[in-house]
C-alpha cells in the first residue's frame, strides 16, 4: 500500500518523539519516500542525525541553512506529499494548525500540503482533556484532516491515562487502512498473465521467445497498488515477484493454460500479457536428442489460444483485456484479434516502434476498445505504460 507513496513526517517536541524513529523505519521498510520536517523543540528529543540515516533523506529543521542560506522550500515539500503525517503532534503544533499560524516550516508545509494530512497527538493527560486541546482537534477535523487518536497508558509524567502517541505500528496500519479505502479496485480480483513459455523438445532444449516478463509484472504490480487482489501466472521470468501480488509459475502454454482455467472464473478483470508459444513439439524426446543429419525438423502442433478460450467463457460481469504483438498491418490486426477473441480491451505493440517490445525498458502501446475507439501513448517506462492500461481499465469500470 504504502510503496512509493512519498510521506512528509513531520515531528514536534514531545518525548513520543523517539518513536518517529521505529515509524520511519517502518515507512521505509514498507517502500514509501520519507522527508522529515523536525520542529526545533523536537530536535531536542531526537537528532536530525537519527532520522535523516533511517529516512534516507536530508532532515529538515528551518526555513533555510543558517551556514549556507539554502532554503527549505515549504511549498515544494507540501506538494511533493502523498500523505503528511504528524508524530508525534504535540499541543502546541496541534493549536498553530488549527488555527493557520505557520512561525516554523512544519506549520508552514502543513498550510502548503494538498494531500490528506493525519496527525497523532501525544501529550500529557490534562493537556489532552483541555478545551482548548479538544477544540483544536475537532477544528482540524472539520477541515478534513484525519485523527490517529491516542492511546491510554502510563505517560512520561508518570500519570495514567490518554495522550500516548499510537505506536508506530499502529500508525503504519492506520496510514494503510486509510489508502486502501479510496482505493478504485479495492478487493476486486484480478488475473494478470507475464513472460514466455518454454515448449519442451527434449529434457535439455525448449522452443522459447525473447519476453522477459516486465511489462506484466508492471501490470500486476499497479493493479495491486490500486487495490486489487493479483494473480500473476508467469513463464519463466528471473523478475522479483511485486510486493502483494500472488504468483504461480508456468513454463509451458498448457501449463499456463491450466492455470488460467483454474483463476478465471472467479477472476473481475483479466489482462493476458504472456507471449504464449502458438506452437508447441507433437513429440517430446525423453532423451536428449543426439546430433545426426545435417538437416533435421522437429514437428509441432498448434497449442490451444488461451485469451480465444477464456474469450468464450467470459460473462458479463468480467473483463478481459488482451495484447496484440505485430510487425505488419499492426492496427487491422489488433482490431481483428480484439473481436475474434470477444476482448473488451487490446492493447498493440508495433515492433516497428523504437522503444517498444520485448527486452527493453520502455514500451510504445495502442489500445483499442470494444468501439474500436483507438488511444495512441507516447514511449514510456513499463511501469508507466502500466499505469496507462490501469486508466483505461478503470474507465471501462465506471461506464457500467
Ligand atoms: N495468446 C494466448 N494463447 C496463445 C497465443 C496467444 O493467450 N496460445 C494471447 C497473448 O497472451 C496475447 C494475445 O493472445 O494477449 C495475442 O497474442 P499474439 O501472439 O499477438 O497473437 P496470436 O493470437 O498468437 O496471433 P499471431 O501469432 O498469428 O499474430
Amino acid at each position: 500500500m504504502l510503496n512509493n507513496k512519498n510521506i512528509l513526517l513531520g515531528v514536534c517536541g514531545s518525548i513520543a518523539a523517539y518513536k518517529s524513529a521505529l515509524l520511519i523505519r517502518l515507512l521505509v521498510k514498507a517502500g514509501a519516500n520519507v522527508k522529515v520536517i523536525l520542529t526545533a523543540d523536537a530536535s531536542n528529543f531526537i537528532t536530525p542525525l537519527t532520522l535523516a540515516t533511517l529516512s534516507k533523506n536530508p532532515v529538515y529543521t528551518q526555513y533555510f541553512e543558517e551556514e549556507t542560506g539554502v532554503w527549505s522550500n515549504h511549498v515544494e515539500l507540501g506538494l511533493w506529499a502523498d500523505y503528511m503525517v504528524i508524530a508525534p503532534a504535540s499541543a502546541n503544533t496541534l493549536g498553530k494548525m488549527a488555527n493557520g499560524l505557520c512561525d516554523n516550516l512544519l506549520t508552514a508545509a502543513y498550510l502548503s500540503a494538498k494531500c490528506m494530512v493525519l496527525f497523532a497527538p501525544a501529550m500529557d493527560l490534562d493537556m489532552w482533556k483541555h478545551e482548548s486541546t479538544q477544540d483544536n482537534v475537532a477544528r482540524l477535523q472539520s477541515f478534513g484532516n484525519v485523527m490517529i487518536a491516542p492511546g491510554s497508558g502510563e505517560l512520561a509524567s508518570g500519570l495514567h491515562g490518554e495522550g500516548r502517541m499510537a505506536e508506530p505500528e499502529e500508525i503504519i496500519a492506520f496510514l494503510e487502512n486509510h489508502i486502501k479505502k479510496d482505493l478504485p479496485l479495492l478487493e476486486k480480483k484480478v488475473l494478470v498473465t507475464a513472460g514466455p513459455t518454454y515448449e519442451a523438445i527434449d529434457p535439455v532444449r525448449f522452443i522459447g521467445n525473447h519476453s522477459s516478463g516486465k511489462m506484466g509484472f508492471a501490470i500486476a504490480e499497479e493493479l495491486y497498488n490500486l487495490g486489487a487482489e493479483v494473480t500473476l501466472i508467469s513463464g519463466p521470468s528471473a523478475l522479483t515477484t511485486p510486493t502483494g501480488v500472488t504468483r504461480i509459475d508456468v513454463v509451458s502454454a498448457k501449463e499456463m493454460l491450466d492455470a488460467c482455467l483454474a483463476s478465471f472464473s472467479s477472476s473481475e478483470i483479466t489482462v493476458m500479457s504472456a507471449a504464449v508459444a502458438d506452437y508447441t513439439p507433437i513429440d517430446v524426446a525423453q532423451q536428449k536428442i543426439k546430433k545426426k543429419e545435417d538437416q533435421f525438423s522437429i514437428e509441432l502442433k498448434k497449442t490451444t489460444d488461451i485469451l480465444a478460450t477464456l474469450g468464450q467463457q467470459k460473462t458479463d460481469a468480467q473483463l478481459l483485456v488482451g495484447f496484440a504483438l505485430e510487425t505488419t498491418d499492426e492496427e487491422n490486426y489488433a482490431k481483428e484479434k480484439l473481436k475474434k477473441k470477444n476482448l473488451d480491451l487490446i492493447v498493440l505493440n508495433s515492433l516497428n516502434d523504437k522503444g517498444a517490445g520485448f527486452k527493453t525498458e520502455t514500451n510504445k502501446i495502442t489500445i483499442f476498445n470494444k468501439a474500436l475507439d483507438k488511444t495512441i501513448f507516447e514511449t514510456k517506462s513499463k511501469m508507466a505504460v502500466a499505469k496507462d492500461i490501469a486508466n483505461e481499465i478503470l474507465k471501462l469500470l465506471n461506464r457500467s
